[in-house]
């Protein structure tokens, strides 16, 4: 008896969370489109990124990837019927302006104007992100992320998007994951376009965080009721044990990967204290730069999937901090070799609602990779269930403890290109046979579809 009623207590439902609370799923435009050189449609550095050998796994590309440009209309029909009522995607900058900035695309545009016609006609919300990771080649050929003009370019993209399909799309998103982009893009090299080192890196941020409010005002003098938010990719970071010197690590990698962009945006400035090598960015700040990095989104999305363990590392240059890899730890682990830890995503929302000045928090991505079992020609992806309805209960501890949690977005809905990884971890809710396109529902999307609908 006992065990039931735990069982029934513990079962978690849309209705706990609330009638307004937001339920969706989560893309972007060079992970799902393909179609990459339809058209007038630009090349964008991760057309070229992955076209160069030893970059993405078994060098695959997103040339086709879940060929979406074609099949949109399936995918949205196929959405509706699964009860999803929000469809997060993002804007190829190269589609719409072919040469990164000037003459727009007509195809462009139209295309996008279709999807966001479509989906209105099924009943689901669009909500656009900007910006996730593919700039236009030409732009990053007179150094991307790293040349100040990109101020001027990206102010030029967000004119034409909000003024395209600001009448019709009232949810908006700046940028996808800034310390993803800069960090694995211009400090690593391990994404497009590739680039290493400091020169790159923190020039990048800095022209990041600017355009973050850039963008954030453009959206607000050009959309009327517009909901404006940005979305960081955060982890809760534990020290690998109570001494000092990993207990500062943590601080330090806390700093760098869940600090460095929200705070300049509430008027914070930089979270230079813990990291000295941090300091250099104001060598390349303008005088009104400060001001200029603050801007009121209306909310905050926190892309949450697993948390890092961090130790003292006199070998790692600034940070002196090493991550222990979830692969050493006899952790449960996702395709991802990344950790299954649901309370970083209760951590990852309250220390974002934290900040006096966050008005209220969207988790806008939250899923993860693992090897699906076929039984039947049914897709058994237990551990995906298990993994979001773990999830699903500390979102809704954190609406019980008052936190500003009002939406959760599952990354993601199809299997899709997953950038260097290629097509090998698959995040979706939907399964894709990658030589047909077959579309084909698995158990978590039914899961998710009976979750939602549910209420
Ligand atoms: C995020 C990113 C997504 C997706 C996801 C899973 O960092 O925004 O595009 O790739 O991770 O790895």
């Amino acid at each position: 008896m006992l065990n039931l009623s735990n069982e029934k207590d513990s079962r978690l439902s849309a209705e706990d969370f609330g009638a307004n609370f937001i339920w969706g799923v989560s893309t972007a435009a060079y992970q799902i489109e393909g179609a990459h050189n339809i058209h007038d449609k630009g090349k964008s550095i991760w057309d070229v990124f992955s076209s160069k050998k030893g970059n993405i796994y078994q060098n695959q590309n997103g040339t086709v990837a879940c060929d979406f440009y074609y099949r949109y209309k399936e995918d949205i029909l196929l959405m509706k019927s699964m009860g999803i009522k929000n469809f997060r995607f993002s804007l190829s900058w190269s589609r719409l302006l072919p040469s990164g900035v000037g003459k727009p695309s007509k195809e462009g545009i139209q295309y996008y104007n279709d999807i966001i016609d479509f989906c209105l006609e099924c009943g689901i919300t669009p909500w656009i992100t900007l910006y996730h990771w593919d700039l236009p080649q030409v732009l990053e050929d007179q150094g991307g992320w790293v040349n100040r003009k990109i101020l001027e370019w990206f102010k030029e993209y967000a004119v034409l998007c909000a003024q395209s399909f600001g009448d019709r799309v009232k949810n908006w998103m700046v940028l996808n994951e800034p310390m993803v982009f800069t960090g694995a893009g211009y400090f690593l090299g391990v994404h497009a376009p590739g680039k290493k080192g400091l020169k790159h890196f923190l020039p990048s941020v800095h022209h990041a965080v600017l355009c973050q409010a850039i963008g954030g005002r453009v959206l607000r003098e050009m959309v009327s009721k517009a909901n404006i938010g940005t979305t960081f990719s955060c982890s809760q970071i534990t020290p690998n044990s109570q001494k000092k010197k990993d207990i500062s690590a943590a601080k330090r990698a806390d700093t760098m990967l869940n600090r460095l962009f929200i705070e300049p945006s509430l008027g914070m400035g930089y979270p230079l204290g813990d990291i000295p090598v941090l300091k250099k960015i104001k060598e390349l700040a303008e005088p009104e730069d400060e001001q200029n990095s603050i801007f009121e989104f209306d909310f905050i999305g926190v892309q949450n999937y697993t948390r890092e363990i961090v130790k003292h590392s006199f070998w790692v240059p600034y940070l002196k901090a090493k991550i222990v890899k979830a692969t050493k730890r006899n952790v449960k682990i996702t395709l991802m070799d990344w950790e299954v830890y649901p309370p970083s995503l209760y951590n990852m929302i309250a220390q974002f609602s934290a900040y006096p000045k966050v008005k209220k928090v969207i988790v806008t991505e939250n899923g993860a990779a693992f090897n699906d079992a076929v039984v039947d020609s049914k897709i058994k992806d237990v551990e995906r269930i298990a993994y979001l309805e773990d999830y699903l209960k500390e979102v809704k501890r954190a609406k019980e403890n008052g936190l500003k949690v009002e939406g959760y977005f599952v990354w993601t809905f199809t299997d899709n290109f997953e950038w260097a990884e290629g097509y090998y971890p698959k995040f979706g809710l939907v399964h894709v046979d990658f030589k047909t396109q077959k579309r084909k529902i698995k158990d978590s999307g039914f899961w998710y579809s009976r979750f939602i609908t549910s209420s």
